[in-house]
């Protein structure tokens, strides 16, 4: 991969990447018509499927996260990727005797809060990865889509500190009809859970209705209480945050005012979801 890519670069082609785990859905795909634009005419888009070990956490779904490289393969295809990479585990953190994989890179700010939070070690998982893969595919161009909005502002960081020569795109959010956001996760979603997941959305719009019905900012703590509340109704949905944040330097807002930028994350039975919208 690295070897084409770089041949592609001597030739001036530009390359537009577009970075997954797999289980591509609707929401992918509009990232790589977004890479598509992007590239231009003459240009290349690559699409990468790796389920990346080091950014899920002990008892997280590693093991059962949804891989089917076929279907993948197929969708990209009629997508009109022209490179689908999928590396194995073993070529991306090699596992030499005596010389195991040791080095890592890690966003240290924009980290702490919300996924950092809730999942130590994630987003150190993510940058190393998507550093790898930026190393590796070269592009001059990489679309992340807004439905993880903490990690496409982590990616940001880090390629202005570190100087990675490309230019971060970030795409909407795509949802179901009846908005819940798409995610490979959702395939857990039987029976019954599936209809409570709307709740995310749902709660966006409290919010947001909250927020622009009152004449003043709304204090953050009495407005995440009452969504609390609101989510909790769901009888198997259990609420892990619930934050306001600036949308660009997600510094916490104490009052919330339109504008502000909202995420949660929530279990529906064993699932964790996440989504996030301005208010
Ligand atoms: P994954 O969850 O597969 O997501 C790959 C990309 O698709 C991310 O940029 C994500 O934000 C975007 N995406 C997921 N669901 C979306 C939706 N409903 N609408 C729009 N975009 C959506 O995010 C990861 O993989 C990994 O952390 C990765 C960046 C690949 C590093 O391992």
């Amino acid at each position: 991969m690295q070897a084409l890519a770089r041949r592609w670069q001597r030739t001036g082609t530009r390359i537009a990447f577009v970075p997954t785990m797999g289980g591509l859905h609707e929401g992918h795909l509009s990232l790589v018509r977004r890479a598509r634009r992007a590239a231009g005419r003459g240009g290349r888009v690559v699409v990468s499927v790796f389920v990346n070990p080091a950014q899920f956490g002990p008892g997280e779904d590693f093991a059962k996260y949804p891989r089917d490289l076929r279907r993948d393969a197929a969708l990209c295809r009629a997508a009109g990727v022209d490179v689908l990479f999928t590396p194995t585990a073993v070529q991306m953190y090699p596992n030499d005797p005596g010389a195991t994989f040791s080095t890592w890179i890690s966003e240290e700010t924009l980290s702490q809060a919300m996924e950092g939070r809730s999942r130590p070690g994630h987003f150190r998982g993510v940058t190393t990865v998507v550093a790898k893969l930026f190393n590796i595919v070269a592009p001059d161009v990489a679309v992340f889509g807004a439905k993880d909005w903490q990690q496409a502002a982590i990616v940001r960081r880090m390629v202005r500190d570190l100087n990675f020569p490309l230019k971060i795109i970030v795409a909407p959010t795509r949802r179901e009809p009846d908005g819940l956001a798409m995610s490979s996760r959702n395939q857990y979603l039987t029976g019954d859970l599936r209809r409570q997941a709307v709740v995310l959305i749902q709660t966006l719009g409290q919010a947001r209705q909250r927020v622009r019905a009152s004449p003043k900012p709304v204090d953050a703590d009495v407005l995440k209480r009452d969504l609390r509340r609101f989510v909790e109704r769901q009888p198997d949905a259990r609420v892990d945050y619930v934050e306001f944040f600036h949308p660009e330097t997600l510094v916490p807002a104490a009052r919330v005012a339109r504008g502000a930028h909202m995420a949660l994350a929530v279990f529906i039975g064993k699932t964790r979801l996440i989504d996030n919208g301005r208010l």
